[in-house]
């Protein structure tokens, strides 16, 4: 989905202090044509890259410039966007020698996801070899490219990040930059994507004990919901909890929850379902009463996680 007239009005402003600029995408997977597409839509001149072959046609269609090789792309952009699978994929187009030698003098944002320590690495890199380089992280889906649903993180040098916001914000959606520490955005991701996966993998394992039930997942699907709206103001009671060290369990203490925990593995299991990740956290909770924690709430479970 593209930005529609309004959006573009919306953005006219950024759009038009950034008209000179030319942008090079490298990547062209789902999100990086989704970067591109919008980056087009937003008139900005875009060359587009990709390790495979052919999956330039739509963009070049829409007005980009297909690039032959990594070095003749970042050649024509002011500013290179990277986004390819992870930190591994990018070091194999960014480290050649042509392109590193091209890269010089120019600004990289890398919005490939990989671990924080790969974001440093990487920064500790582009600066030995003259580049200046920002990462960023994409947290919604492609669809929300180029709206105002899209959300950007970005961290590295402040200055850098407010040189290339204008054009950056042609993406659509909120861009917030977290800081100077360049891995600060791939730390957010990391976070957020530890609740994401592990939420989906709750509801995956969900679907199959409730169909072992005889309970479709259409009929689950609305009450799933409901589970999910109750989760936002715990997690600010939670965050509380944590930041004030404060774990009250007035109202569901931890042996309640591992109680209703077992139950899951129990029936789970019953079944012959794996209750693997469950049994994991339901651990957690029976080591924390056994440290004498009981009447605590599950936020306690963090202090026990955590490396202090
Ligand atoms: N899709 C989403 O909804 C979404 C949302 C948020 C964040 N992201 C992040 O955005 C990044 C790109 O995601 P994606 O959805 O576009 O698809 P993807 O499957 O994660 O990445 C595909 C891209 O990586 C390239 N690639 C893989 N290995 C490579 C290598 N060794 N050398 C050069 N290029 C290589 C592929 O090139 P080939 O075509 O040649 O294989 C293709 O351009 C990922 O880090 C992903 O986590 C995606």
């Amino acid at each position: 989905m593209f930005p529609t007239a309004e959006h573009r009005a919306a953005r006219g402003s950024s759009a038009n202090t950034s008209a000179t600029v030319t942008v090079t995408v490298l990547g062209l997977g789902p999100m990086g044509r989704a970067l591109a597409g919008a980056f087009l839509e937003g008139g900005i001149r875009t060359t587009v890259w990709n390790r495979t072959p052919g999956k330039d046609r739509d963009l070049i269609d829409r007005g980009a410039t297909g690039a032959a090789s990594p070095e003749e792309a970042v050649s024509a952009g002011d500013l290179v966007v990277v986004c390819v699978v992870n930190y591994d994929a990018s070091d194999a187009v960014l480290r050649q020698e042509a392109v590193t030698a091209a890269l010089k003098g120019r600004t990289v944002v890398n919005l490939s996801a990989d671990t924080p320590a790969r974001a440093r690495s990487a920064g500790r890199w582009a600066a030995d070899h003259g580049i200046r380089c920002l990462d960023g992280a994409i947290m919604t889906p492609t669809t929300t490219i180029g709206t105002p649903d899209a959300v950007f993180l970005h961290s590295g040098p402040a200055d850098l990040y407010e040189e290339h916001r204008p054009v950056l914000e042609i993406l659509g959606g909120t861009h917030t930059h977290l800081g100077e520490d360049i891995g600060r955005a791939a730390a957010y991701d990391l976070a957020l994507l530890d609740i994401f996966w592990t939420a989906m993998s709750g509801y995956a394992h969900a679907l199959a004990v409730a169909d072992a039930e005889g309970i479709s997942a259409t009929e689950l699907a609305p009450f799933a919901k409901g589970i999910g709206a109750i989760i936002p103001p715990v997690m600010d009671e939670y965050a509380r909890d944590v930041a004030g060290g404060t774990y009250s369990g007035e109202g569901n203490p931890l042996t309640s929850a591992a109680s209703s925990m077992t139950h899951v593995i129990d029936a789970s299991e019953a079944h012959g379902i794996d209750a693997g990740p469950m049994r994991v956290a339901e651990g957690w909770a029976r080591r924390a009463i056994g440290l004498g924690h009981g009447g605590d709430g599950f936020s306690r479970l963090t202090e026990l996680l955590a490396r202090r």
